[in-house]
């Protein structure tokens, strides 16, 4: 069972910067982090904070394309879900850091997102009398690389997720949220889809870098795991992303390039039809699956599925049987 629980759960205001207000004081490294992570004094003119572009709503993802960072700079690659990371072994979409750690810096000073070197965070932190009296209260020590990127990470570990229809079925066999369409769309998920393959485990999936043929070298250019070990077998390979609470991280893919379930699951079926000239695809997507139109329907019931109720009443309009 994947443990499940929210700290002080969605802050009453996400926009609002947490030095203007006074901070509800934390009682462990996690609940210091998750101040930390909705706070925009991380960046450098105080106006973007990790939430910005992974906002607890969309399961800590963003709804658009390619988030904007301080003074409105795009990075080049889509926010995915900060949720679901506590068993990953590889951050970011080609892996180039392993922990939570290791990645939860990167972010304040890269110049598209928080442009803010870590040395003036500290600074601020230091000048900051309720974050000085925090970090000295739970870490008996003032604030520094390693203890910030601690109490980040050690609030993203709580973003876990697994009060689901899928998860109610898997354990108890409840069909009330995971009829028939559901089943047969996760037999279509293991079988003729293929999607198992790459997307299994707890949180659907294998933490490998595959390329589904979003590489041309072309219009498509972002080679992914190959920028991290230059061997030509990695071009175009990317984290295989987890499919929890996908029904509300969309667009999809490292790009965000695909508005829609619907429009991933059409592109599965024939990835020809969006992209010809692919490099390295890889061979399971070889042939078309030639999914029927109850099936396409039935995989993206199923997908829809694995939505964390605290995120399901928005996608309970759209599902259809
Ligand atoms: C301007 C938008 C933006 C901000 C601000 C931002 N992120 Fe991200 N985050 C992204 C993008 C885009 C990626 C993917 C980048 C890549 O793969 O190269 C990402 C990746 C991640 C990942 C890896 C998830 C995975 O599936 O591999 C984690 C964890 C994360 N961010 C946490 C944070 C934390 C903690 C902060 C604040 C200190 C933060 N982010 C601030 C946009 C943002
Ligand atoms: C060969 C391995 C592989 C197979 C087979 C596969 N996937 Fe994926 N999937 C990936 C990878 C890798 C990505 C990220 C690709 C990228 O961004 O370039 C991905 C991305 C996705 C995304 C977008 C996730 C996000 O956060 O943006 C969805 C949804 C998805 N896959 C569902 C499916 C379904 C449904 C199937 C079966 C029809 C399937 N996948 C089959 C490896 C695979």
């Amino acid at each position: 069972m994947k443990r499940l629980f929210f700290l002080f759960a969605f802050p009453f205001c996400f926009s609002c910067g947490n030095s203007e207000l006074e901070l509800k004081e934390p009682y462990n490294e996690a609940t210091l982090g998750e101040l930390l992570f909705f706070d925009p004094i991380l960046s450098a003119d105080s106006s973007v904070s990790c939430a910005s572009c992974h906002k607890p709503e969309f399961a800590f993802s963003d709804n658009t394309p390619i988030s904007k960072g301080v003074g409105g700079k795009k990075g080049k690659r889509n926010t995915p879900s900060a949720m679901n990371q506590s068993s990953r072994n590889f951050q970011f979409w080609d892996g180039r850091n392993e922990t939570l750690e290791e990645q939860a810096l990167g972010p304040i000073e890269n110049p598209a997102e928080m442009n803010l070197p870590v040395s003036v965070l500290i600074n601020r932190l230091y000048r900051h009398k309720q974050y000085l009296y925090f970090f000295d209260k739970i870490f008996n020590e003032k604030p520094n690389r390693r203890n910030i990127a601690a109490s980040l990470a050690a609030y993203e570990r709580t973003l876990e997720t697994d009060d689901t229809p899928f998860d109610d079925y898997m354990q108890e066999n409840d069909t009330a949220g995971f009829g028939k369409s559901e089943q047969r769309g996760q037999d279509i998920f293991n079988d003729k889809g293929k999607c198992f393959d790459c997307h299994f485990g707890p949180d659907f999936t294998g933490d490998q870098f595959r390329n589904i043929g979003l590489f041309n070298g072309k219009d498509l250019n972002d080679s992914g795991r190959f920028i991290v070990t230059r061997k030509r077998s990695d071009l175009g390979k990317f984290k295989t992303p987890g499919l929890r609470n996908i029904s509300v991280t969309g667009p999809y893919m490292h790009n965000g390039m695909h508005k829609t379930l619907r429009e991933v699951i059409d592109y599965y079926d024939e990835p020809d039809k969006f992209i010809s000239n692919s490099v390295n695809r890889d061979s399971l997507l070889i042939k078309p699956l030639n999914l029927t139109e109850v099936e396409k329907k039935d995989l993206e019931n199923f997908l829809l599925s694995l939505t964390d109720r605290r995120f399901s009443k928005k996608q309970d309009n759209k599902r259809e049987k």
